[in-house]
Formats: structure tokens, sequence, C-alpha cells
């Protein structure tokens, strides 16, 4: 079986992550959505919250599967016997980034790969750090979420 992992913060869920989700699924037979939960930055979302809303949006999806974890994203990889990373690219900045992070996950796990997908054009300004500042600020966030869980 083929098996890969998209680990995320997903503070919140975007159309973004989604659309990187889906995709992978349609590669893979089975994609964790998984949200690292030992993250330095304090989420704005609560972890139930996060949890829900993956639940909701890939509820009609059964190669997608939701779970949590704490710690190396590249430990719940061998724990789970998971060969394949992937993440959304939709920038050189994002590139940069991932980059050193795939590296790093290939050092403490040599037998990890990362794959990039890149984003959708129509997506590629979507991010959930530009959701966080119009959520805080009182604008119209939902124009960059699932319509399953707009409002939030
Ligand atoms: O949605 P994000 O915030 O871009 O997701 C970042 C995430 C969760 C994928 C990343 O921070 C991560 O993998 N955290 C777990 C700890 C870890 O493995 N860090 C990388 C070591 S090189």
């Amino acid at each position: 079986m083929r098996t890969a992992i998209f680990p995320g913060s997903f503070d919140p869920l975007t159309q973004g992550h989604v659309d990187i989700i889906s995709r992978a699924s349609n590669m893979f037979d089975k994609v964790y959505a998984a949200i690292g939960c030992n993250s330095q930055k304090k989420p704005l979302f609560p972890l139930e919250k996060r949890q829900a809303w993956l639940q909701t949006v890939f509820a009609q999806n059964p190669s997608v599967e939701i779970v949590t974890y704490e710690g190396l994203t590249a430990d719940f990889c061998k724990r789970n016997n998971i060969h394949v990373i992937v993440r959304g690219i939709r920038n050189g900045k994002d590139f940069e980034y991932e980059q050193q992070m795939a590296m790093a996950n290939r050092v403490i796990c040599p037998d990890i790969d990362t794959i990039f997908l890149v984003a959708s054009p129509a997506l590629a300004h979507v991010s959930s750090e530009l959701v966080r500042e119009i959520y805080r600020l009182g604008g119209n966030y939902d124009l960059f979420l699932p319509k399953e869980i707009a409002n939030l």
C-alpha cells in the first residue's frame, strides 16, 4: 500500500491544504493528514477544532486519515512505516523553508522522501497566516476556507 503523510499545523485549515491533500490522495492509497502538536508557535485555534475541520472536509474521502502527533514528523513516520512526506509549495520562500526541513528529515531518517506539490495557481495566495490576520482584524476570511467549515 502506498502511504504518505501531509503534516501541518492547520491553524486554520485552508483551501490550499485541501487542494494539496486531495491531490495527494489521488497519488497514494492512504494519506495521513497529520496535525503536529509540538509546534513552538501557540496555535490560534484549539486542536479539537482543527481536527474536526479536517474530519468534516475529508469525511467522504476514504484515502485520507486524520491523525495528531507530538514530536518530530520523522519519528511519527518511523513509528507508522511512512516513507513519503507531502508538502505544498506556493513560492520561493516556501521552497527555501521546505527544502531545509526536507533535508533535515532525511538526516533524521534517511529512508524518508519529501515530495512537493506546487500550489494550484488560483490558491497560491492563500495561507493560514493570512487567514489568522483577517480573523483577528474582523475581516471576511470565508473566501479562503473550505466551504464546509466557513464561519470557523
Ligand atoms: O503548517 P505548518 O506550520 O507549515 O506545519 C509545520 C510542520 C508541523 C510540518 C512542522 O513544523 C513539523 O514537522 N513539526 C514537527 C517537528 C519537526 O519534525 N520539525 C522538523 C524537524 S526538521
